[in-house]
């Protein structure tokens, strides 16, 4: 797909995808969106109740929930197996035009970007002691995902309006048979079809403030 750079509203970078009309992140911040709706929301939630935990994240993309994700390993004494599904990589060139050191001031956390970019896919890599990564380049809709695995998953996907495909009630169905017991899901999605889909697939729903520009996001328990 087609990408182009383009600013948000907290000084950070997103892509835009004209094709789909659609950006990878929120204009109104993309850094500001990852770490409210996966970080805070996500694993910081998780990260209460156990010591490790174990990330499926849809849609890699930029790699910017993984970074961040990566920055709580260090920050904290605690780790994370982080899976993330992608059907369509990015080069790491593009990745190098986007310019993280323009908003992400952590030197030492910049200096693992291009590793998580230039990593073979389909493989556990051991990033730091307390950082495995496993990126899986697929498509949701197929892939087999192990049953009871995963303690968060960020669902990360491209608005319903834009890829109606990845929110159906099989996807939801699929996505609460992979996650553990007391597990939850989060995604800066509030929208009442996501919510339905949801609560078919037996989740229960929870409404939180969304980031900047949104009135709420969702989390869901299993
Ligand atoms: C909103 S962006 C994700 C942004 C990403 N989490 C980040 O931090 O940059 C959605 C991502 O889902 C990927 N994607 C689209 N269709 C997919 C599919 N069927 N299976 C897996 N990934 C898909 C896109 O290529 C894109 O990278």
């Amino acid at each position: 797909m087609k990408t182009e750079i383009r600013p948000t509203k907290d000084g950070s970078v997103t892509l835009y995808v004209p094709e789909l009309d659609e950006h990878y992140h929120s204009i109104n911040g993309a850094l500001q969106e990852s770490m409210h709706v996966f970080i805070r929301a996500g694993l910081e939630y998780v990260w209460h109740n156990q010591l490790e935990a174990t990330v499926l994240e849809i849609g890699f993309g930029t790699g910017l929930n993984a970074l961040l994700t990566l920055e709580q390993t260090l920050l904290n004494a605690q780790k994370v197996f982080y899976h993330t599904l992608e059907k369509y990589p990015l080069l790491p060139t593009l990745i190098d035009q986007m310019h993280f050191e323009q908003f992400i001031f952590n030197k030492q956390l910049l200096h693992f970007l291009p590793t998580l970019h230039t990593t073979p896919w389909n493989e556990p890599v051991t990033i730091t002691p307390a950082f495995t990564l496993l990126k899986s380049e697929t498509d949701l809709r197929t892939y087999l995902l192990p049953p009871d695995y995963y303690s968060v998953i960020y669902f990360d996907a491209f608005a319903p309006e834009k890829q109606p495909e990845l929110w159906t009630d099989a996807i939801f169905e699929k996505l609460y048979t992979a996650l553990q017991p007391n597990g939850c899901l989060v995604s800066y999605c509030a929208k009442g079809s996501f919510k339905r889909s949801l609560k078919a697939a037996g989740f229960i729903i929870e409404a939180l403030p969304g980031p900047a520009g949104k009135r709420e996001m969702t989390r869901a328990f299993k």
